[in-house]
């Protein structure tokens, strides 16, 4: 999609009070589209995210391949925000608004190609352009998380890393399985075991303001930038669940459990092309979850790469026990900072249902900064506890801990405080740390406007997270 600032050609799209949308024809025969967006005194940010993928919605609806606009549409009192900020999020709600995933299909459907905006100011255009470029990389991490699991392999997603930072400056690393065996990765090679598909951990780095001189890896003599920000996510090309099969109806979407490792490899991408003065690692487990004659089973021990061993009660509990072992390899960067982003469990759905992320962290600023700019940018979070109480759950009869309650503790129903309460010890040594559980955002709901299928959360929202630190 082209977003241009010279006065167009295009239908013009027209927001009107009310809820009605109708297609009007002036004496010239030029058309225009009157877009209902209700009350106008209830348009607050929230809203303004709906209206722009509103927008684009409608132009397709009606078939439309161009459309102008004004900005001054968009901008109510109650909106509150920056003009640099409304171009931002206009630029990423129309590029998300305007994605399908089109991949196999032999016949494609009209897109819109381009919007004309007249009377931008310098600041909104400059927010235009940084949304849009935010905007196509959820976009890519979304193609990567709605590819079928027989097309999405951690060798792929490596290879689309790879393909993403071309022609920037990260530098990206792919540790294969002797790699991962020589650092003692036993978390990722017990999962791993089930596959005939070989793990890969993908290491993307953007130093945007150099290296610190002790980052853990050596000296760096020349440079002397800050401690950066390490985002893990989680990079299961396929969960079947592994012996404790997931039910035929649990499956469907199973492919899109890498949603956390593309979101933040596509945030590393976002901040290298920005030019962020920021450093920021993205660390990606990535695994398939297979049933067969070699898969790990209920009641395996595995120890970790840093030596904590594992009773493993049920081998759907998967994606924790492959980012524990990221977190431990995060260690080496001495970050100021590691968030991890996974579709972790089904429970944090039972929550919150499908409108938001479910965030845990025991740093009550880092909660309150992740609540604001969940809401600021659309990816909305709310908190849970990770209180020591907690800690009963995940006892084990034989190790170290177990990877969900129900061993030496009785099962406790907290489903998605266990996968947070899990990560927590393998996380003790960061400053700050926060666990964000994607799973109920994974999938978009029809009231998103968006295409069926992956919604690249949290893009938006680590964006500005890094931004802001
Ligand atoms: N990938 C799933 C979680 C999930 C479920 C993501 C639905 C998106 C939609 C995860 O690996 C999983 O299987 N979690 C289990 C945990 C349980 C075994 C403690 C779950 O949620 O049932
Ligand atoms: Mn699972
Ligand atoms: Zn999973």
């Amino acid at each position: 999609m082209d977003i241009r600032f010279s006065g167009g050609i295009g239908t013009r799209i027209e927001l009107i009070a009310g809820e009605i949308t109708r297609v009007v024809e002036d004496a010239k025969g030029a058309v225009a589209i009157k877009l209902g967006i209700g009350k106008v005194e209830e348009t607050d940010g929230r809203k303004l995210v709906s209206l722009a993928r509103k927008v684009v919605r409608t132009a397709r609806e009606h078939k439309l391949k161009e459309i102008a606009l004004s900005l001054k549409d968009f901008s109510f009192p109650q909106n509150r925000i920056s003009d640099r900020e409304l171009g931002r999020i206009l630029g990423e709600n129309f590029e998300m608004a305007g994605y399908e995933f089109t991949r196999y299909k032999t016949k494609k459907e009209p897109e819109v190609e381009t919007i004309f905006v007249s009377k931008a100011s310098t600041e909104a255009e400059v927010g235009f352009k940084e949304g849009q470029l935010i905007g196509r990389e959820i976009n890519y991490a979304r193609d990567l998380a709605n590819t079928p699991g027989g097309d999405m392999t951690p060798s792929i997603l490596a290879e689309a890393a790879k393909r993403q930072f071309k022609g920037t400056s990260v530098k990206v690393e792919v540790l294969n399985l002797s790699a991962l065996k020589k650092l003692k990765m036993g978390l990722v090679l017990g999962v791993a075991k089930g596959s005939a598909e070989e793990p890969k951990f993908i290491i993307a780095e953007y130093w945007g303001t150099g290296k610190p001189r002790r980052f853990g890896r050596g000296p760096d003599s020349k440079t002397s930038g800050e401690k950066p920000i390490v985002l893990v996510g989680k990079g299961i090309t396929f969960d079947t669940g592994g012996i404790n099969l997931k039910p035929t109806d649990s499956l469907m979407g199973m492919n899109q459990d890498m949603t956390g490792g593309a979101t933040v490899l596509a945030t590393v991408a976002i901040a290298a092309k920005l030019k962020l003065k920021k450093n920021i690692i993205a660390l990606v487990p990535t695994v398939e979850n297979a049933v067969s004659g070699s898969a790990y089973r209920p009641g395996d021990v595995l120890t970790a790469m840093n030596g904590t061993t594992v009773e493993v009660l049920n081998t759907d509990a998967e994606g924790r026990l492959i980012l524990a072992d990221a977190l431990t390899y995060a260690k080496r960067y001495n970050p100021r900072l590691v968030v991890d982003v996974a579709t972790l469990t089904g429970a944090a759905i039972t929550v919150v249902g499908k409108r938001a992320s479910v965030i845990m962290t025991r740093d009550q600023n880092l909660e309150n900064t992740l609540r604001d700019l969940g809401e600021k940018s659309g990816d909305y979070v709310w908190p849970l506890p990770l209180w020591k109480e907690y800690e009963a759950d995940l006892k084990s009869n034989v190790a170290d801990i177990a990877n969900v309650s129900g061993g030496a503790s009785a099962k406790s129903g907290a489903g998605a405080i266990q996968g947070g309460m899990f990560l927590l010890p393998f996380a003790s040594t960061f400053p700050l740390w926060a666990h964000i559980d994607i799973a109920p955002r994974m999938e978009s709901i029809p009231e998103d406007m968006l295409a069926r299928g992956a919604t690249g959360t949290p893009v938006r929202l680590l964006v500005r997270l890094i931004e802001s630190f």
